[in-house]
């Protein structure tokens, strides 16, 4: 330790004779940067990530044994490693653009309005060859805005708009029918009450964003994994037909926006998917609109269903399109380079598995960076779902994605 703080002191002194050099620690490459990009002697020009790609850092042994190894300065290639030792992503590829050369609509992601003050995090939020549309996570559910009976407010809702028009990002609404994040007043209701509310929810919803969305999440998570109909106040008091008046009131309202039914856990079969085949067919049947089956996609390292290709399949099948639209991979943490590794073949393999279908028409992932996940907090113990890490640097997942549209 003392050797090492001697080798810092003596490297530092020398720093300010060595003007074309940067110091120890100091930055040496990266996006934007244009001042020297050889370290001072003893240290190396080392990859940080991209926008602060390089420091130096220092070459001298700091073990017993003491000493240095021979002072250089020149650049490293990126490093394969990042904190804690763990493997970085090293594909320089952009996200939304590997996706729309394989014929895809879109590549996406999740964000909510907390995050947009962080200005590393919107560096690269709002890189559309990166992210060719976006998902609001929270600002547009039915507690946020219709918080009373008849009070809408579309402040939040609005910022995300901005943000991604201003970005030339698409859209996906999220949502408009859903159990969750519901206000109490809609449970109070019953019979004509609530049906009167859920359609003025949804009209006015898809009224104020008309024309400015992709596609919509009209019904959100309507069965139980066994495939029994949730028994939320909408089923519980109006049954099945919900579903039925909701996308009708939903295609008036907007006519330009597709219709979608969005569900988790249809990624391998189970009396789920087999409800959800079921009820889509009785919605033709009925000329009801629906465009879309959204796959959520919340899946764990090592455990990505093979199936995800054939569930798809089964509605493109019905003449529907489908996308993967809230995609996170999570793992049993501490993380690892072993489990980072086989994160990035599940990642690859989802994609492959949208890639080989025509009718998939894009991907979203549910945010895009571990420190706004929503997996920690619900699954404690879980985490390090998504393909850039807390630091904001890309895991070998980044890579895997960029793979699977190969
Ligand atoms: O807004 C309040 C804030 O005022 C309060 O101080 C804070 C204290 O906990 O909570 C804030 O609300 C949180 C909200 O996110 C906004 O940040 C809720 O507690 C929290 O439960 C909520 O979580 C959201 C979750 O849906 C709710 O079910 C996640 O952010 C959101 O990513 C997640 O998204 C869902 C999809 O909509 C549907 N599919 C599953 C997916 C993951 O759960």
């Amino acid at each position: 330790m003392l050797k090492l703080a001697a080798a810092f002191s003596t490297l530092a002194a020398f720093a300010p004779f060595v003007a074309s050099q940067s110091a120890v620690w100091g930055q040496c490459g990266g996006i934007g940067w244009s001042g020297a990009s050889t370290c001072a002697s003893g240290s190396v020009c080392t990859y940080s990530n991209a926008y602060y790609s390089r420091r130096c850092t220092l070459t001298v042994g700091t073990g017993s044994g003491g000493g240095g190894t021979a002072p250089s300065s020149t650049v490293s290639s990126p490093s394969p490693t990042g904190s804690g030792g763990l493997p970085v992503g090293t594909s320089t590829s952009k996200l939304n653009t590997v996706a729309k050369a394989a014929g895809k609509t879109y590549f996406g992601t999740a964000t909510d309005n907390s995050e947009l003050t962080d200005a590393a995090y919107t560096a690269i939020l709002d890189d559309n060859t990166e992210f060719g549309q976006i998902s609001p996570a929270n600002s547009w559910k039915w507690d946020a805005t219709e918080p009373s009976q008849g009070d809408f407010t579309f402040t939040q809702g609005d910022a995300i708009l901005s943000l991604a028009k201003g970005n030339g990002q698409l859209l996906r609404g999220h949502n408009c029918v859903w159990y969750n994040q519901l206000p109490s007043w809609v449970n109070s209701l019953s019979g004509s009450a609530l049906s009167s509310a859920m359609v003025n929810h949804c009209t006015t919803l898809l009224t104020h964003y008309k024309g400015d969305t992709y596609s919509f999440d009209i019904v959100n998570e309507p069965f139980n994994d066994d495939g029994t109909w949730r028994t939320d106040v909408f089923y519980n008091s109006l049954g099945t037909s919900y579903v039925n008046t909701v996308l009708t009131a939903a295609r008036t309202a907007d006519p330009s926006t597709k219709l979608y039914i969005n569900e988790y856990n249809l990624e391998y079969p189970s009396g789920k998917s087999d409800s959800m085949l079921s009820l889509v067919q009785s919605l033709q049947a009925a000329d009801v609109p629906l465009d879309g089956i959204g796959f959520q996609g919340h899946l764990i390292v090592g455990q990505v269903p093979t199936t995800f290709q054939s569930q798809m399949e089964e509605f493109t099948a019905l003449g529907l399109e489908v996308a993967i639209t809230e995609l996170d991979i999570r793992m049993t943490l501490p993380a690892t380079a072993a489990l980072y590794e086989q994160q990035k073949t599940d990642y690859q393999n989802v994609v492959a598995a949208c890639n080989a279908i025509e009718k998939c028409v894009g991907i979203t992932i549910w945010d895009f960076t571990d420190k706004y996940s929503w997996v920690p907090s619900t699954f404690p113990g879980s985490g390090a779902a998504l393909p850039w890490d807390s630091n904001l640097v890309k895991k070998p997942a980044f890579d895997g994605i960029v793979a699977g549209f190969a």
